[in-house]
């Protein structure tokens, strides 16, 4: 059977790739695969369940039964976690650190490979999968790479007006100093760091409009089709 064809689109946070990844999916009619509303989805439930990080047997029980799934609106790309729509709730600034906190754990990354595979295997036409080691990790072989990355002011300050949009006024100081401490657990843990594969088409957001990322990464699906 003939493979959908798979768009890794990896980076650090606040460089656009949720933004790109949805418009292009929608574009395409391709599936999202929000891999890390993946990994926040283990950290809710983890805390929900009262599941400590250090404790790696109730941790590989929860992720034994876990499942996510992703519903597409026209306006937003959903996330249910064992059923229940938790998008809005899996990204409080709590949430996301601890989703770092819990990414760099092996039993976690190791358990979220297969499920991460399935959902994208499973589209018909194709995938866009956005996450930090899509291109060397999950899909290695994928047919398109795209490293998208801006500077750490800007992804900061984007973030900021995204949180102050949902009633989370934090300060952009602070801001910058949570993003900045993300970067370094996802680009030094040992296992499957932030870093672009050597065969990923490297994408600067910094000076760019939404559409014009948008429009490049189009025309780079369009030749490997
Ligand atoms: O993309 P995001 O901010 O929603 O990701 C949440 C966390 O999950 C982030 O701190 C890093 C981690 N993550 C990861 O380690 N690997 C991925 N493929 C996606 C996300």
């Amino acid at each position: 059977m003939k493979r959908p064809l798979i768009v890794a689109i990896d980076g650090p946070a606040g460089a656009g790739k949720s933004s790109v990844s949805k418009t292009l999916a929608l574009r395409l009619g391709f599936t999202l695969v929000d891999t890390g509303a993946i990994y926040r989805c283990v950290a809710l439930k983890a805390k929900r369940s009262g599941v400590a990080f250090e404790d790696h047997a109730g941790l590989q029980a929860l992720l034994d039964t876990i499942t996510v799934t992703f519903r597409m609106d026209e306006d937003k790309n959903h996330v249910l976690l064992d059923g229940e729509d938790v998008s809005e709730a899996i990204r409080s600034p709590e949430n996301s650190l601890a989703a770092s906190r819990f990414s760099g754990l092996p039993v976690v990354r190791n358990a979220l490979l297969d499920l991460q595979r399935r959902l994208a295997l499973a589209a018909e036409k194709g995938a866009i999968l956005e996450g930090r080691d899509i291109g060397t990790v999950v899909f290695p072989d994928a047919d398109l790479k795209i490293f998208l990355f801006a500077d750490p002011a800007i992804r900061a300050r984007r973030r900021f007006e995204e949180l102050f949009q949902k009633g989370h006024e934090k300060p952009v100081a602070q801001v910058l100093a949570d993003q900045n401490q993300r970067d370094k657990e996802d680009s030094e843990r040992e296992v499957a760091p932030l870093k672009p594969a050597d065969d990923a088409v490297k994408i600067d957001s910094t000076e760019l409009a939404l559409s014009d990322v948008v429009h490049q990464i189009e025309s780079l699906v369009a030749a490997r089709r």
